[in-house]
């Protein structure tokens, strides 16, 4: 099986019970999430929003209850089902599609900004997959990504887990050296942003909002709060 073949079918298992805080997240944390993605996008609301690798819709959902047009792309169709079903418990209408965040059959020029959170990790050509968000951004467009600096310690942490990580283990094993940004470093990240043609790039750790996230145990499914989390924001 090729690697995105492998990479597809562990998250179609994996929606089973993968659902990251979507639903379950309190009024209090989905107001910090808000209030922190708006001060990314300038306080602008009705923005055209694309949320790749959206797995349960976590991003996707926020953005649109934010006041957005937005359109969501996963790679698995049994995670796009749980988005769907999580997006109709909050009347939300969003775009759904099945799709590559590396090869997008979406248009030019069309969105002003591209979100993702934990997907980066995953990419078998992430300098592809930039290329594919800044040609589908408007001129002057963000992209606004989230991911870790996973480590294999922290992601067998939890015995809620241990299934899932088993199979996790199995699957991702014989792929992550396929994989460049399995962990991610923020200086060898910055360099493929800036390849693939972004001029200003800023990456931050989240470290109060990480915190702020363990104590109301949402943000991470799969590994403690000790990996650091980055916040990334480059512009077309
Ligand atoms: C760790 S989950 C994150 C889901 C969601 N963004 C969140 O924060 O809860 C990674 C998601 O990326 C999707 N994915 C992996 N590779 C992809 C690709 N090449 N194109 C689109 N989606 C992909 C997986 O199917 C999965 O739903």
């Amino acid at each position: 099986m090729d690697t995105k073949k492998i990479i597809q079918s562990y998250w179609d298992y994996r929606s089973e019970s993968y659902n990251n805080g979507v639903i379950e997240n309190s009024e209090e944390g989905r107001n910090a999430w808000k209030a922190m993605l708006l001060k990314a996008v300038e306080g602008k609301k009705g923005l055209k929003v694309l949320d790749v690798g959206t797995g349960p819709g976590f991003l996707a959902l926020l953005f649109a209850e934010m006041g957005n047009e937005v359109t969501a792309v996963d790679l698995s169709n049994n995670m796009l089902e749980k988005a769907r079903r999580n997006a109709l418990k909050r009347s939300l209408k969003i775009d759904f599609l099945q799709g590559d965040a590396e090869n997008l059959q979406l248009p030019d020029a069309y969105f002003d900004v591209v979100v993702n959170k934990y997907l980066l990790w995953t990419l078998p050509d992430p300098r592809k997959a930039l290329m594919e968000w800044r040609r589908v951004l408007k001129d002057g467009g963000k992209i606004i990504a989230i991911d870790g600096e996973w480590n294999q310690q922290s992601l067998s942490g939890r015995k809620k887990e241990e299934n899932y990580m088993k199979i996790f283990r199995k699957q991702y094993e014989p792929i992550k050296k396929d994989l460049p940004l399995f962990s991610l470093k923020p200086e060898y990240l910055s360099k493929i942003f800036k390849d693939s043609g972004f001029g200003t790039v800023s990456i931050t750790r989240m470290e109060d909002f990480c915190k702020f996230e363990k104590e109301k145990d949402s943000l991470f499914d799969k590994h403690d709060s000790s990996d650091p989390i980055y916040f990334i924001k480059a512009e077309k």
